[in-house]
Parts: structure tokens; sequence; C-alpha cells
């Protein structure tokens, strides 16, 4: 939801600000502006359009300067217009300034400011914010002053980068409940919403806290709480992730590469560290209460949770969509609320963990990206270590935790002696098998899967079906189809055909039904009973199935046949499947895959 960044330098740092906001734009990309300062000249520039175009059709890059801040948009406040663009400025043109996050009282603000001659040229809440700077800067004749008075008049949420002519080689910011960290590198300093924004240039991170600013020039910075205004001493992050990996290695898309990676990411989570695993397991076990609580892909994985505990471990632990949380859930200081979530940073779910919190709720969270604000503000943090993901929609990286969660419910169940160790063994060597049997559908049947999806990409409707644990399946892989190719796409249990949805089957309707391996008899059957529930109506079933080999395939329309796995396992092929018609389908209908419409990778808004 928005990237912000920020690089003071010795020389010029144009190119550096260009590649920094580049591999942010996953954040955002409906408009991109930059303000660059040479001695206290300071450029402002910003258009609508992604950041390639902005940087190309403005020819930023001969406009030199030592500091600059920029910005990649996600609009909220206000719509998609240039005026609307980051970065603003003061009437005066003394302070230009970036902003990811919401302030909430800036109406309030902004008549006052208005009140007092202030003339504003946006929509938006953030402009508020270098009027306020400027006017406290005439009081207090100290930009960090002006700062700090500023931050604490503001409400809501922010991530702010800052430049001002009254200090040409300093960059001012601060957060508060939206993502920022600083890179520190021998001759460049960095601000950025994540490390993304430098991580090619140092490893070096801070990461600040809520109600932290800090100023940066080129070998020196502070860090201070602005509230109190004392000075913290931050202790250096190292990276782990490098920048090799968070390229494309000659996929033509993220989405693809990091579908392909996925074999990979099983791998890892096997070798996460046992006795992080066997102390979160602990912790569901002791709860009272426990909720899975995640939203988008995540939500799908806590749903995908919510039947494997179910089966293995005979507890019904519910899956919360962030965003309802609070308006739902009951919690005290016996539940465990575990959440889920790639970026570590979606505001519905930081906001649901601090209602936990604030019932004195035990928290715990599996999250891929380190040092982010769901990892640090939980009780006990799974890492998963899926890389970097960097296509908008989520593949590795949801199902990496669908893995996760599979083998602490196989935790759990041992230890509460539900299934036999000769089982729990059987499982683990499933999962490990895995990769292996992702790797060959991979390799073998995606030009078959291509085909399929270009066969029926013109089909306007589909309904995905599943029962049991594939009822999640359906609904994370329509979700896919919906993000990545704009098609409608309806995820449903089997069962709820009967209750009125088959009145809308039609030439115009078609479904895709995921179903079990054959020794999983009875959902098998099930699942089979809802396939002939269309066919009798004349309907179209794509059937994705294990029946290699058998007499059903006269039921389907068509079908894509998988190899016979262990039940267990058998959801994450189908997954990949789900994943891959979603994708060809985008590539037939020639979506912008990586960075699709409306849709940001990390929703720090609410
Ligand atoms: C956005 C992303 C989705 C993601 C969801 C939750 O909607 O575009 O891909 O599933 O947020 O994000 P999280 O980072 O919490 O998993």
């Amino acid at each position: 939801m928005c990237g912000i960044n920020g690089v003071v330098g010795l020389k010029n740092i144009s190119e550096v600000l260009f590649q920094g906001i580049r591999n942010l734009e996953y954040r955002g990309y409906d408009s991109c502006g930059v303000a660059l300062m040479n001695k206290s000249n300071l450029m402002v520039q910003k258009n609508t359009g992604g950041v390639e175009e902005f940087f190309r059709k403005g020819n930023i890059l001969a406009t030199k300067g030592k500091i600059g801040i920029a910005h990649t948009r996600w609009a909220t406040h206000g719509t998609v217009t240039r005026d609307n663009t980051h970065p603003f400025t003061s009437c005066d043109g003394a302070f230009a300034l970036v902003h990811n996050g919401i302030i909430s009282n800036y109406r309030f603000l902004r008549d006052g400011l208005i009140g007092e001659g202030h003339v504003f040229r946006s929509e938006t809440d953030t402009e508020v914010i270098p009027h306020l700077l400027e006017k406290y800067y005439k009081k207090h004749k100290s930009v960090e002053k002006a700062l700090v008075k500023t931050l604490n008049i503001l409400e809501g949420t922010f991530a702010i980068a800052m430049i001002s002519t009254h200090h040409p080689d300093q960059i001012f910011c601060a957060r508060r409940e939206s993502p920022l960290m600083l890179g520190i590198g021998d001759e460049l300093k960095f601000v950025g919403s994540d490390f993304n924004a430098f991580i090619d240039y140092t490893k070096n991170a801070i990461i600040m806290e809520d109600d932290e600013y800090a100023i940066l020039s080129r070998d020196s910075y502070v860090v201070k709480n602005f509230l109190t205004q004392e000075e913290i001493v931050k202790p250096i992050t190292k990276i782990e992730w490098d920048s090799e990996t968070a390229k494309k290695s000659g996929y033509p898309h993220y989405m693809l590469k990091e579908i392909y990676e996925q074999p990979q990411t099983i791998n890892t989570a096997l070798e996460l560290d046992s006795n992080l695993m066997n102390e979160v397991v602990d912790m569901i076990d002791v709860s009272d209460k426990a909720y899975f609580v995640g939203v988008g892909s995540t939500f799908y994985v806590a749903k995908f949770s919510e039947y494997l505990f179910s089966s293995l471990t005979d507890s019904f632990i519910p899956a919360v969509s962030s965003d309802e949380f609070a308006l739902l859930a009951k919690v005290d200081s016996k539940s465990l609320v575990l959440t889920l979530s790639q970026s570590g940073e979606t505001f519905d779910t930081i906001s649901a963990l601090k209602f936990a919190k604030s019932k004195g709720a035990m928290t715990a969270a599996v999250v891929n990206v380190m040092g982010s604000s769901i990892s640090r503000l939980v009780d006990k943090v799974i890492l998963q270590g899926s890389g970097p993901e960097i296509c908008v929609i989520s593949t590795k990286a949801a199902f990496a935790q669908m893995i996760i969660l599979t083998i602490l419910a196989l935790k759990l169940s041992l230890k509460r002696k539900k299934i036999k160790r000769r089982e729990y063994d059987s499982s683990i060597t499933a999962l490990r098998e895995l990769p292996e049997v992702i790797q060959n559908i991979l390799n073998e049947r995606s030009g078959f899967i291509h085909r399929i999806a270009n066969n029926y990409s013109k089909v306007k409707n589909w309904l995905y079906l599943g029962r049991g644990i594939y009822y999640p399946v359906a609904l994370e892989s329509a979700l896919k189809m919906k993000e990545v190719a704009y098609v409608h796409a309806e995820g449903m249990p089997g069962g709820f055909l009967k209750h009125g949805t088959l009145a809308m089957i039609d030439q115009d309707v078609n479904s895709i039904v995921f179903i079990p391996p054959r020794s999983d008899k009875k959902l098998y059957e099930s699942t089979i009973h809802s396939v002939e529930e269309i066919r009798a109506r004349s309907g179209f079933v794509l059937g994705v199935h294990f029946d290699e080999g058998s007499k059903n395939r006269d039921l389907f329309s068509e079908e894509i046949i998988l190899p016979n796995v262990k039940p267990i396992v058998a959801p994450f092929v189908q997954l990949v499947i789900g994943q891959l018609l979603a994708y060809f389908t985008a590539i037939s209908l020639k979506r912008n895959v990586d960075k699709p419409r409306s849709l940001a990778k990390s929703v720090t808004v609410g």
C-alpha cells in the first residue's frame, strides 16, 4: 500500500532512488513522484502511472541531486490524479514530503490551515503535513522542532519521509503503525517502506518502531522518540535475503518463478527449528480457545488450518478474517490468536492482533518478512523463510504457511495421541516427497494446463467447488483467478450447490471441482456427487482428480489428472493446479500478472 523511500549521499543519487522505488512498486503502482535536492534547490516531479513510465517520460534521471525522496502510490484518499500524487509541498516550497498510511484527523487540520491562509492543491489526507511543518517552522525556526510538533498533532497511521531546503543534506522520517526501515550504508543512508528499497546497496537495516523519528545525513543518523524526544540506540539488523533471489532469474513473471519455488519452500518449512514449532504447538495445546486469523490468501490459509486441526487434532479452531476479528471473536487471557501474514504488515491483521493483546490473549504468528510489524508484535513468531515474494498476489508464501500449519497439526495430533508415531512419520515422509511430486507436475503438466487455460480463458463465470479441506483449496484457487485474471470465480463447498446455486448452471457458468483421492472414500464420493448434480443439468465440469487410469473420466467435460498421492498432501497438489490455471488464464487475457489492478502487496491501511 504505497512505497516510500529516500536516499542521501555524496554524489548524484537519482539512479539509486529510481532503483529503490522500483523495488517497492509491488506496494502500489497507480502514480509515482520524487523530490530531489541539490544544495537548496528543491525539484518535485510527479505523475500518474507506474515507476518506470514516470522516470522515463519525465526524464527524471537527468535531474541531479544528492538527496531525494520518492513515492509509489496506491490511492486511498483522493482519486488517481497528478495533483493527488506524492510528494506534497508546503506553500513556501521549503518542505517536500511522502507518506504511507492514513491521517484520520486531516479534515479538522485542513480546515484550520485553510483558515490560516494555506492553499491546498490535492484531495489527500497527506497534504496537511507539509503545511503543518511550514507553520511550525515559522514559529520554532527549527525543522526538527517543527517535525516533532507536527507528529504529535497527527492522528492515524503514518510512515513519512521529508526533505527541506532549510537542511539540504538531511532526510527526516518517522513512523506510527506503518512500516519504515533505515538502511545504513557506508556512503549512502536510506529510508524505505521495507528493505527492498535498499537491498542492492546495503544489508544493514534499522527497524523503526512506532512513535520514532530519524534524521539521516550522508555519514550519520540519529533516532529519537517523538513523544519524549529521547534518543534511542537502535540495533542493526542484518538482512538475510539477497537481491539476486528477488530477481526474475529468467522467468517471464515473478508469479511463475514463485510457483516454481514452492518445492523449495516445503523443504525450508520441514527444516524450521523444531523447538520453536513445539513451543507454538504447546501454546495451542494449553489455550482454552484458539483462532487462526488472516486476510486475503492468508484467511484461506487459516480456513485450511481449521479443517486440518479438526481432522488431525480433534479440536475446532475457527478461522476468522482479520477484518472481522474484533467484531466476532471472544478472547481472554486463556485464548491464543495465531495470525498468518506473508508481509507481516497487513493493517487488518495488525488490528486483530492489537485487539487480542488488549484482552490479554496469547499471540503467535507465521510470517515471511523478518523484522515486520507482526513478527515483532506477537509472543512467538515462526519466520517461514520462503524468500522474497515479489508478485503482488501470494503463491509460495501462502502455500508454505499451509505446509507449516500441517506440520504443527501433525505435532499436536501426536502430542494428544490422536495419531500414532507411525502415522506421524509416514505423513512427514509424504511431505518430504511432496517437492519432487510438485516439481514433476510443474515440469510435465504446465503445458497441458496452459492449453486448458487458453481454451477456456473467455469463460466469464467459474464456480470453484470442493468439500472438506478442498473447500479452502477452492476458495484460494478462485481468489487467484479473480486477483490475477479478473475473471469471476466463486469458491463454494460442494454441498452448497443444491441450496440455490444449481439454478445458475447453464452455458455461461463453468465449474472446476477439486476432487480428493479415492482413498478418502467418503469425501471422494460426496464430491463426485456434486459433479453429477452439475452434469445432470448439462453444466460444464473441469475435474481436477487423482484417478489415473480409472473409469470416471466420462463424468467430466474436461479433466486434469494428477499422480496419486497420500491424502495429507493431495490438497497441495490441487493448489498448484489452481495457481497455474489462474496464471495461464491471466497470460491468455494479457493481464499485468505481477502487478494486477486494484491490489497491493501489503495493505497497510484499514
Ligand atoms: C493483499 C495481498 C494478498 C494477501 C493479503 C494478505 O490483499 O494482495 O496477496 O493475501 O493482502 O496479506 P499478508 O501480507 O497479510 O499475507
